[in-house]
């Protein structure tokens, strides 16, 4: 049984045959190959993006997908998680995608053995299927099978960020340059280089990702509001110029907050390509982790 708590759970090899599966699946869509499965989501966070995705992906395959609200389930009347997630276990679903608020529920959940367990975003630990559709974009975008010696600004609230977590866990694994532009109080602690204005390293970058600034989740506020932030960390034309940067988001972005309504316009931008890509990696990932392991 394999489970996707983190990238690492993947080996070089089966990152090489996720990117090209996800290729093909792009060129061309699939047989059912996942017709005889079933999974289940369980977000206890709020998800735009990664729950339709996976849907999507699934139902692409020939999946069925259950999903269960925990806001209208027995949470409510005080089962717990484990008691919850057994009861779902028992029904044999061919895995579970669970988000959830705590670093270590994917992980605790996936010791159980009793299905495999995806993690579609954990605390601020790890969205590993956020970083493997991050490098599936910079790969087509760069139109090669390698990203060594390319560098990437991660750019924002890096601290709070499972994306930024698995990405850089990813990218470095990768032979990538990742370096963090943050202010003091959203920069991790961690070996990388670190600098306070994207100005001071962006003419040596090939990919800026920006995240979105997650002020509520700060209790001593480090700016009065948004519009304080947006002035340093907000990704401009007037910041980009004509360089030729690849400029990411992995959603929700908050407009002239992470990226200026004029960038996301921008043919650099490439968020809605993450989105259209994130189907076709999560379709991958599935075929792995349900078909070939
Ligand atoms: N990128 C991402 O995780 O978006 P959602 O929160 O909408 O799923």
């Amino acid at each position: 049984m394999q489970h996707l708590i983190d990238t690492n759970d993947f080996t070089e090899e089966q990152i090489k045959t996720i990117m090209e599966d996800a290729k093909t699946f792009k060129k061309k869509m699939p047989k059912k190959l996942l017709a005889d499965k079933l999974l289940i989501t369980l977000f206890f966070e709020s998800s735009t993006r990664t729950r339709s995705s996976f849907e999507v992906a699934a139902k692409r395959l020939g999946a069925s997908v259950i999903h269960l609200d925990p806001s209208k389930s027995s949470t409510n009347k005080g089962e717990s998680l484990e008691d919850t997630f057994e009861n779902l276990a028992a029904m044999e679903p061919d895995g579970v995608i669970i988000r959830h608020e705590f670093n270590n529920t994917p992980k605790k959940l996936a010791n159980k053995e009793l299905t495999p367990i995806i993690n579609a975003g954990a605390g601020n630990y790890a969205h590993p299927t956020q970083a493997l559709l991050d490098y599936f974009t910079m790969l087509e975008h760069f139109k090669t099978d390698t990203l060594k010696n390319r560098t990437i600004a991660i750019v924002g609230d890096i601290v709070s960020s499972r994306v930024a977590s698995s990405g850089i866990r990813l990218f470095t694994r990768m032979g990538m340059n990742v370096v963090l532009v943050a202010p003091k109080p959203f920069m991790p602690d961690n070996d990388l280089p670190k600098y306070e204005s994207l100005d001071d390293v962006i003419d040596s970058v090939d990919i800026v990702m920006s995240l979105r600034a997650q002020l509520e989740r700060h209790k001593a506020p480090i700016f009065e509001d948004y519009d304080e932030y947006a002035k340093e960390y907000c990704i401009t034309k007037e910041r980009m110029r004509n360089r030729d940067i690849l400029l990411l988001h992995p959603g929700p972005v908050m407009r002239n907050i992470d990226i200026s309504d004029e960038m996301l316009k921008d043919r650099r931008c490439q968020v809605l390509a993450q989105v259209r890509n994130g189907v076709f990696v999560r379709m991958a990932i599935l075929k792995e982790l349900l078909l070939d392991s």
